[in-house]
């Protein structure tokens, strides 16, 4: 099993997802190497909560990190799950055009997409005038 594949599937475990009862592992290789996780953290007033991938990407920064080099989901349904809109946003902020997104179940299939197939024609910092 690979450290990203561990990573996800151990912090999964620790998902907090009473409503939805569908619990999300994420983990994130950075550029350095160093391996960040998180998982889905719902909320009795549903839109505060949280998915996998976002508290991966918060926990990568607050590690200093700023770059996604690789990252993997895991959840248990019947086929890979893929990120949503907001997740997709999120990892395109950190992560290259070419980063791969693997997608897993905890049944043992996945999936991998490139970033820009997963979110083609993003919105970047590059369409504000903030220099
Ligand atoms: N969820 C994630 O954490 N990541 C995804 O990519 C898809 C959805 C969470 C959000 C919510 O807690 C639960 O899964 C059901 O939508």
């Amino acid at each position: 099993m690979s450290s990203l594949l561990h990573a996800a599937t151990q912090v999964r475990e620790r998902a907090y997802a009473p409503y939805s009862r569908f619990k999300v592992g994420a983990a994130i290789r950075s550029a350095s190497g160093t391996i960040h996780v998180g998982c889905n953290v719902e909320n009795a007033a549903y839109p505060q909560g949280t998915c996998a991938e976002g508290g991966a990407i918060s926990a990568m920064i607050a590690a200093g990190e700023t770059e996604i080099a690789e990252i993997l989901v895991i959840a248990d349904c019947p086929s890979p799950v893929p990120p949503c809109g907001g997740c997709r946003q999120k990892i395109a902020e950190f992560a290259g055009s070419d980063v791969q997104v693997t997608m897993c179940t905890t049944s043992g299939k996945s999936m991998s997409m490139s970033v820009a197939d997963l979110l083609p024609g993003s919105f970047d910092a590059s369409f504000m005038d903030i220099n």
